[in-house]
């Protein structure tokens, strides 16, 4: 079975080709992405493996059907970047539930860590033999209170690292575990009283902009937004104008609204376009990473073990039920 890879980074090749090997799949590594210019690339190819920022929309879903393509398997967990409604009854697809949830929550740690006490700023000074620690003060995150929205697999890995660090855990979810330990409120509770507040739940129609002017409002003075889940979430004008009002006190970013046109390209010699992408970046109390949360070894690992399992299992007859997406109406 031939397999088009879309997006293709180097650290994603050993990983595939290893699970691949005997597997029955002849995948091709395809560089660019998945959208509606790229994709007469995947004719003849009876699968297509896509990532976070490959566009799996409604026109490009009709034109994998009418290409032949039978499956699209995602190496990733979230699905927002896939029309599943215009899927239905066409191309079945199937995903990573679940790699590796502590990739994400230490990656979220770290950046807390690092707006906070300054680490990135102290290393770029001492490079430079400059020992001041002018502007490095941060504060204990012990004691401080964390309100973590979506408790499923990473989101509960976190509170597990805050509690480790004697913070107080608020948590909010939809859907709220049962047994977890965690203390549910609402989010106007969780909003006025979390001294940092980090983002955990999927991008749906219900959690767009989520954290806007309104929600920005509520909030205690210098709060910290940490946000390693989906860009969308987010308002981003509104988050610049909270930052600016110096009502946020800090955000952590691995996700952007606009990320796609950026994330995982080099544009050092280029001036980005993006006005709102810059000033993020410009400012002192904000970080940017480039959707890296989920770059560790075991999650590439496992993320390759689980896309070959998936297609393995579909081109078999027996497919996958626990990692097939399905349409639901929210
Ligand atoms: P999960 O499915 O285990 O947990 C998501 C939680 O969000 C569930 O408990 C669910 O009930 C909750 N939820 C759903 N709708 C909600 C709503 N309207 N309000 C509040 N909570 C809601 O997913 P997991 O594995 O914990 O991943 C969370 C998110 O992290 C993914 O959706 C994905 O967008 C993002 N992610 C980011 C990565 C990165 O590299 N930055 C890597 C992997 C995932």
């Amino acid at each position: 079975m031939k397999v088009a890879f879309f997006d293709t980074k180097s650290y994603d090749v050993p990983g595939f080709d290893h699970y691949a090997a005997d597997s029955g799949l002849e995948i091709k590594y395809f560089e660019t992405r998945l959208n509606e210019d790229t994709v007469s690339l995947a004719a003849g190819y009876d699968a297509v493996c896509v990532f976070v920022n490959d566009t799996v929309s409604a026109p490009v879903v009709e034109t994998l059907h009418a290409l032949g393509v039978k499956v699209i398997a995602l190496r990733c967990a979230g699905f927002n970047n896939v029309d599943i409604r215009a899927c239905q009854g066409k191309l079945p697809v199937y995903r990573v539930p679940a790699y590796s949830p502590y990739a994400v929550a230490e990656h979220a740690m770290a950046l807390l860590l690092t707006i906070n006490r300054r680490t990135h700023k102290a290393y770029i000074r001492t490079r430079d033999f400059n020992f001041s620690l002018q502007g490095l003060a941060g504060f204990d995150l012990h004691g401080k209170t964390v309100g973590i929205i979506g408790t499923g697999k990473i989101g509960r890995v976190f509170a597990d690292i805050c509690r480790g660090f004697g913070m107080h855990i608020l948590a909010y979810d939809k859907f709220p575990a049962e047994n977890s330990g965690l203390r549910y409120v609402d989010l106007p509770e969780l909003f006025a009283k979390s001294d940092i507040i980090s983002l955990h739940c999927p991008l749906t129609e219900e959690t767009r902009h989520l954290i806007d002017a309104k929600s920005i409002a509520q909030m205690k003075k210098g709060v910290t937004i940490l946000n390693t889940s989906r860009g969308g979430l987010i308002n981003t004008e509104d988050l610049i104008t909270g930052i600016k009002e110096k009502k946020v006190g800090a955000a952590c970013l691995d996700v952007y609204e606009e990320e796609g046109d950026f994330f995982y390209e080099d544009f050092s010699g280029h001036i980005v376009q993006d006005d709102k992408l810059v000033r993020l970046i410009a400012m002192p109390n904000v970080i940017v990473t480039s959707h890296q949360a989920f770059l560790t070894q075991e999650a590439l690992d496992s993320i390759a073990a689980t896309t070959v399992d998936n297609l393995q299992k579909f081109f078999a007859g027996t497919p996958n039920a626990s990692t097939e997406v399905r349409y639901t109406i929210q």
